[in-house]
């Protein structure tokens, strides 16, 4: 009698990048570069803290006399609604930050980020050209995901201040210090997925959003 074959990994419905992780995945970025546009805004682009002067000298041309403090409280208003968007997008990301967590737990078998360390590792020690890289690239998401919870409960610090006056101020200079490192990331993922695309690895962007070929349960 022929012995019946075993299922295989590519019978398996599990994809290589787990649905979940697809949606914490594309909505963190969405969320992140929206907190980058937020600061873009403020500092760079609206340039809040030249708005007074800049106020006062098209009203004195006007014939009307407004030293800059007293439009202070004018411009204020347009810094708190920016202000508004990065406070609530924060509280956002700081609830996917909570999900990516439940996500560690309800990805199985090769979908979990452990077995994707492994199975680079092997591949590493086979001699793979480029294995050992991307086995960096992995400790780098690690790395990201730290940087992210430091981002999150300094942020968090700093919507509720007011229960946290003595540590205020380091608090902001680390959520400050963090951006930068947020933005190293974001810069050097982007450049590394597309890089990958289109050399060792067609279909890195493409298994983001389908998820992939099965992986082992
Ligand atoms: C990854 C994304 C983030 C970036 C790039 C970012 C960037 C910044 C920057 C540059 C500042 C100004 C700090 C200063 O004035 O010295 C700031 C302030 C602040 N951030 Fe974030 N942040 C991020 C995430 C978050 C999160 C997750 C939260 C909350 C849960 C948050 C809440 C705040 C608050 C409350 C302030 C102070 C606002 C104020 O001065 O009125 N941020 N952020
Ligand atoms: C157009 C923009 C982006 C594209 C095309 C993209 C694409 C990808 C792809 C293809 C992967 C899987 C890599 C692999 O399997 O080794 C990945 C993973 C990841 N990306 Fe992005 N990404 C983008 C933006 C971002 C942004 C803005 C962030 C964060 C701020 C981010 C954070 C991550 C993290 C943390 C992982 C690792 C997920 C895990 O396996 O735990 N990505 N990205």
């Amino acid at each position: 009698m022929t012995p019946q074959p075993t299922p295989s990994a590519s019978a398996t419905s599990l994809k290589r990048n787990s649905r979940s992780l697809r949606i914490w995945h594309w909505l963190n970025s969405a969320l992140v570069l929206a907190q980058l546009a937020t600061i873009l805004f403020l500092f760079v682009i609206v340039k809040v803290k030249t708005l007074a002067p800049e106020f006062s000298k098209a009203l004195a041309e006007k014939g009307v006399t407004m030293p800059p403090a007293d439009l202070r409280g004018l411009t204020r208003i347009v810094a708190h609604r920016i202000w508004d968007w990065h406070i609530w997008i924060g509280i956002t990301l700081a609830c996917l930050l909570a999900y990516r967590v439940l996500v560690s737990f309800l990805q199985r078998g090769g979908q979990r980020t452990d077995a994707k360390l492994a199975r680079l590792k092997g591949r590493a020690a086979q001699g793979e050209a480029g294995a050992t890289k991307a086995v960096w690239v992995r400790y780098s998401y690690r790395v990201f995901y730290v940087i992210l919870a430091v981002m999150v409960v300094t942020g968090l610090v700093l919507v509720f201040e007011d229960y946290f006056p003595s540590i205020e101020h380091t608090v902001k200079e680390i959520h400050e210090f963090t951006m930068y490192l947020v933005i190293a990331f974001v810069v050097a993922h982007i450049v590394g997925v597309f890089r990958a695309e289109v050399t060792t690895e067609p279909g890195i962007v493409s298994d983001m959003i389908h998820g992939g070929e099965p992986v082992e349960e």
